[in-house]
Protein backbone atom coordinates (compact mmCIF):
# COMPACT_ATOMS: atom_id res chain seq x y z
CA UNK A 1 0.00 0.00 0.00
CA UNK A 2 1.57 3.11 -1.03
CA UNK A 3 2.31 5.81 2.20
CA UNK A 4 -0.72 8.39 2.06
CA UNK A 5 1.11 11.74 1.87
CA UNK A 6 0.44 14.39 4.52
CA UNK A 7 -1.10 17.36 3.96
CA UNK A 8 -1.64 20.46 6.36
CA UNK A 9 -3.68 23.32 5.04
CA UNK A 10 -4.28 26.76 5.65
CA UNK A 11 -7.60 29.22 4.33
CA UNK A 12 -9.14 32.09 4.82
CA UNK A 13 -12.34 31.95 3.38
CA UNK A 14 -15.12 29.90 2.08
CA UNK A 15 -12.84 26.89 1.63
CA UNK A 16 -14.26 24.94 -1.93
CA UNK A 17 -10.76 24.08 -2.68
CA UNK A 18 -9.98 22.99 0.60
CA UNK A 19 -13.32 20.76 -0.44
CA UNK A 20 -12.16 19.71 -3.62
CA UNK A 21 -8.85 18.35 -1.62
CA UNK A 22 -11.08 16.76 1.48
CA UNK A 23 -13.20 14.83 -1.46
CA UNK A 24 -10.52 14.10 -3.50
CA UNK A 25 -8.79 12.08 -0.95
CA UNK A 26 -11.96 10.34 0.65
CA UNK A 27 -12.64 9.24 -2.89
CA UNK A 28 -8.83 7.48 -2.91
CA UNK A 29 -8.70 10.41 -6.08
CA UNK A 30 -5.18 11.20 -4.54
CA UNK A 31 -2.76 9.12 -2.08
CA UNK A 32 -3.09 12.01 0.43
CA UNK A 33 -4.66 12.90 3.78
CA UNK A 34 -5.32 16.36 5.25
CA UNK A 35 -3.52 16.55 8.70
CA UNK A 36 -4.50 19.83 10.31
CA UNK A 37 -6.26 23.04 8.32
CA UNK A 38 -5.73 26.32 9.78
CA UNK A 39 -6.87 29.72 9.60
CA UNK A 40 -5.50 33.52 9.84
CA UNK A 41 -9.54 34.45 9.90
CA UNK A 42 -11.45 33.88 12.92
CA UNK A 43 -14.82 32.11 11.56
CA UNK A 44 -13.71 31.03 8.27
CA UNK A 45 -16.28 29.00 6.55
CA UNK A 46 -13.67 26.46 5.29
CA UNK A 47 -12.89 25.62 8.88
CA UNK A 48 -16.13 24.18 9.16
CA UNK A 49 -15.87 21.68 6.14
CA UNK A 50 -12.71 20.74 7.99
CA UNK A 51 -14.40 19.51 11.41
CA UNK A 52 -17.54 18.19 8.85
CA UNK A 53 -14.84 16.28 7.50
CA UNK A 54 -13.05 15.00 10.72
CA UNK A 55 -9.84 17.07 10.54
CA UNK A 56 -8.14 19.46 13.73
CA UNK A 57 -8.56 23.12 12.86
CA UNK A 58 -6.39 26.16 14.40
CA UNK A 59 -6.71 29.74 14.13
CA UNK A 60 -4.15 32.22 14.17
CA UNK A 61 -5.70 35.72 13.91
CA UNK A 62 -3.72 37.95 12.11
CA UNK A 63 -5.90 40.88 12.01
CA UNK A 64 -5.82 41.11 15.80
CA UNK A 65 -1.68 40.35 16.04
CA UNK A 66 -1.05 43.21 13.94
CA UNK A 67 -2.61 45.91 15.82
CA UNK A 68 -1.38 44.32 18.74
CA UNK A 69 1.89 44.81 17.16
CA UNK A 70 0.69 48.52 16.45
CA UNK A 71 -0.15 49.22 19.86
CA UNK A 72 2.78 47.75 21.46
CA UNK A 73 5.95 50.10 22.85
CA UNK A 74 8.68 47.94 21.23
CA UNK A 75 7.33 45.46 18.94
CA UNK A 76 11.01 44.22 18.72
CA UNK A 77 9.94 42.31 22.01
CA UNK A 78 7.75 40.72 20.37
CA UNK A 79 9.83 39.31 17.81
CA UNK A 80 10.56 35.39 17.99
CA UNK A 81 14.49 34.44 19.94
CA UNK A 82 15.73 32.90 16.05
CA UNK A 83 14.68 36.11 13.89
CA UNK A 84 17.94 37.41 12.32
CA UNK A 85 16.63 40.90 10.74
CA UNK A 86 19.69 41.17 8.69
CA UNK A 87 19.02 37.37 6.96
CA UNK A 88 15.23 38.18 6.16
CA UNK A 89 15.80 41.46 5.73
CA UNK A 90 17.94 40.06 2.32
CA UNK A 91 15.86 37.45 1.28
CA UNK A 92 12.64 38.89 0.76
CA UNK A 93 11.23 40.05 -2.19
CA UNK A 94 8.13 41.13 -0.31
CA UNK A 95 8.74 45.05 0.37
CA UNK A 96 10.83 47.80 -0.80
CA UNK A 97 12.84 48.48 2.10
CA UNK A 98 14.71 51.36 0.68
CA UNK A 99 11.52 52.89 -0.66
CA UNK A 100 9.88 52.97 2.83
CA UNK A 101 12.28 51.59 5.72
CA UNK A 102 9.97 51.94 8.71
CA UNK A 103 6.83 50.76 7.45
CA UNK A 104 9.02 47.80 5.61
CA UNK A 105 10.38 46.75 8.73
CA UNK A 106 6.43 46.88 10.62
CA UNK A 107 5.53 44.63 7.98
CA UNK A 108 8.09 42.03 8.13
CA UNK A 109 8.12 41.94 11.97
CA UNK A 110 4.09 41.80 12.59
CA UNK A 111 3.93 39.19 9.90
CA UNK A 112 7.39 36.92 11.42
CA UNK A 113 5.30 37.13 15.45
CA UNK A 114 2.24 36.10 13.57
CA UNK A 115 4.20 33.45 11.67
CA UNK A 116 6.28 31.96 14.30
CA UNK A 117 2.48 31.58 16.27
CA UNK A 118 1.63 29.60 13.02
CA UNK A 119 4.83 27.40 12.91
CA UNK A 120 3.77 26.47 16.55
CA UNK A 121 0.97 24.87 15.22
CA UNK A 122 2.18 23.73 12.46
CA UNK A 123 4.95 22.20 14.06
CA UNK A 124 3.14 19.78 16.27
CA UNK A 125 1.70 17.83 13.39
CA UNK A 126 4.18 15.36 11.11
CA UNK A 127 3.19 16.82 7.28
CA UNK A 128 5.22 16.65 4.38
CA UNK A 129 3.39 18.90 2.52
CA UNK A 130 1.38 22.50 3.19
CA UNK A 131 -1.00 23.39 0.92
CA UNK A 132 -2.15 27.17 0.98
CA UNK A 133 -5.90 26.65 -0.41
CA UNK A 134 -7.13 30.14 -0.35
CA UNK A 135 -5.11 31.52 2.09
CA UNK A 136 -4.73 35.36 1.64
CA UNK A 137 -1.63 36.14 3.37
CA UNK A 138 2.44 36.10 2.09
CA UNK A 139 4.64 34.51 3.99
CA UNK A 140 8.37 35.94 5.01
CA UNK A 141 11.63 34.01 4.28
CA UNK A 142 11.36 33.13 8.10
CA UNK A 143 8.45 31.15 7.84
CA UNK A 144 9.60 29.49 4.46
CA UNK A 145 12.93 28.51 5.56
CA UNK A 146 11.22 26.34 8.86
CA UNK A 147 9.06 24.57 6.59
CA UNK A 148 11.23 24.09 3.48
CA UNK A 149 13.94 22.30 5.95
CA UNK A 150 14.51 19.37 3.67
CA UNK A 151 15.28 18.27 0.57
CA UNK A 152 13.95 18.95 -1.75
CA UNK A 153 13.26 22.24 -0.77
CA UNK A 154 9.92 23.29 -2.18
CA UNK A 155 7.13 22.20 0.59
CA UNK A 156 4.80 25.21 0.27
CA UNK A 157 1.86 24.87 -2.93
CA UNK A 158 -0.27 27.93 -3.39
CA UNK A 159 -3.13 28.34 -5.93
CA UNK A 160 -3.39 31.58 -7.81
CA UNK A 161 -6.65 32.50 -9.50
CA UNK A 162 -4.80 33.39 -13.10
CA UNK A 163 -2.44 32.43 -15.14
CA UNK A 164 0.81 32.99 -14.07
CA UNK A 165 3.27 34.73 -14.42
CA UNK A 166 0.41 37.58 -15.59
CA UNK A 167 -1.86 39.30 -12.82
CA UNK A 168 0.01 37.97 -9.85
CA UNK A 169 -1.18 39.89 -6.38
CA UNK A 170 -4.91 39.36 -4.89
CA UNK A 171 -7.27 39.91 -7.36
CA UNK A 172 -6.27 37.60 -10.21
CA UNK A 173 -9.42 36.75 -11.67
CA UNK A 174 -10.67 40.84 -11.50
CA UNK A 175 -7.15 41.52 -13.20
CA UNK A 176 -7.58 38.77 -16.16
CA UNK A 177 -10.99 40.05 -16.56
CA UNK A 178 -11.03 44.18 -16.80
CA UNK A 179 -7.72 43.66 -18.93
CA UNK A 180 -10.27 42.41 -21.58
CA UNK A 181 -8.30 38.87 -21.83
CA UNK A 182 -10.10 35.97 -23.89
CA UNK A 183 -8.27 33.02 -21.98
CA UNK A 184 -8.15 33.42 -17.90
CA UNK A 185 -6.84 30.38 -15.72
CA UNK A 186 -5.73 29.33 -12.57
CA UNK A 187 -1.53 28.27 -11.79
CA UNK A 188 -0.87 25.82 -8.57
CA UNK A 189 2.93 26.58 -7.91
CA UNK A 190 5.72 26.24 -5.25
CA UNK A 191 5.70 29.65 -2.39
CA UNK A 192 9.61 30.91 -2.84
CA UNK A 193 10.52 34.49 -1.26
CA UNK A 194 8.30 36.13 -4.08
CA UNK A 195 4.36 37.27 -4.08
CA UNK A 196 3.36 33.92 -7.03
CA UNK A 197 6.75 33.76 -8.14
CA UNK A 198 7.78 30.51 -7.21
CA UNK A 199 8.31 27.63 -9.86
CA UNK A 200 4.57 26.38 -11.69
CA UNK A 201 3.72 22.81 -11.04
CA UNK A 202 0.16 22.89 -13.10
CA UNK A 203 -2.00 25.53 -14.61
CA UNK A 204 -5.65 25.33 -16.92
CA UNK A 205 -7.20 27.58 -18.42
CA UNK A 206 -10.90 28.42 -19.69
CA UNK A 207 -12.45 30.76 -22.76
CA UNK A 208 -14.09 34.32 -21.50
CA UNK A 209 -16.66 34.48 -23.69
CA UNK A 210 -18.08 37.93 -24.70
CA UNK A 211 -20.95 38.42 -22.41
CA UNK A 212 -19.11 36.61 -19.54
CA UNK A 213 -19.36 38.92 -15.65
CA UNK A 214 -16.22 39.11 -13.50
CA UNK A 215 -19.09 36.50 -11.66
CA UNK A 216 -18.52 34.25 -14.67
CA UNK A 217 -15.45 34.53 -15.03
CA UNK A 218 -14.96 33.59 -10.99
CA UNK A 219 -17.20 29.98 -11.32
CA UNK A 220 -15.21 29.14 -14.50
CA UNK A 221 -12.12 29.86 -12.72
CA UNK A 222 -12.89 27.94 -9.70
CA UNK A 223 -13.93 24.96 -11.62
CA UNK A 224 -11.05 24.36 -12.67
CA UNK A 225 -9.03 25.24 -9.51
CA UNK A 226 -11.25 21.89 -8.20
CA UNK A 227 -9.78 19.96 -10.75
CA UNK A 228 -6.07 21.37 -10.66
CA UNK A 229 -5.29 21.40 -6.80
CA UNK A 230 -6.04 17.81 -6.31
CA UNK A 231 -4.04 16.29 -9.88
CA UNK A 232 -1.07 18.60 -8.74
CA UNK A 233 -1.26 17.62 -4.95
CA UNK A 234 -1.35 13.83 -6.63
CA UNK A 235 1.57 14.70 -8.85
CA UNK A 236 3.49 15.31 -6.07
CA UNK A 237 2.66 12.63 -3.90
CA UNK A 238 3.60 10.32 -7.02
CA UNK A 239 6.47 11.82 -7.16
CA UNK A 240 8.06 11.46 -3.80
C1 LIG B 1 -9.49 30.97 -4.98
O1 LIG B 1 -9.93 31.62 -6.13
C2 LIG B 1 -7.99 30.94 -4.93
O2 LIG B 1 -7.38 30.84 -6.18
C3 LIG B 1 -7.68 32.26 -4.29
O3 LIG B 1 -8.69 32.45 -3.32
C4 LIG B 1 -9.86 31.73 -3.71
C5 LIG B 1 -10.22 30.84 -2.58
O4 LIG B 1 -11.44 30.20 -2.74
N1 LIG B 1 -6.34 32.29 -3.78
P1 LIG B 1 -11.90 29.06 -1.72
O5 LIG B 1 -11.74 29.62 -0.31
O6 LIG B 1 -11.04 27.85 -1.95
O7 LIG B 1 -13.32 28.83 -2.05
Amino acid sequence: MVEKLKVGTLISGGGTNLQAIIDACNQGRIDAEIVFTGSDVDGAKGLERAQKAGIPTFVVAYARIIADCRKAQDIDRLLPKDFHLEDIAEKQRLVDLEKNREKGLFFIKSRVIAERRLLDHIESYDMDLLVLAGFMRVFTPYFIDRINTNAPGNKIMNIHPALLPSFPGIDGYGDTFRYGCKIGGCTVHFVDYGEDTGPIIGQKAFEIADGDTLEDVKAKGLEKEWELYPACIQKFAKSR
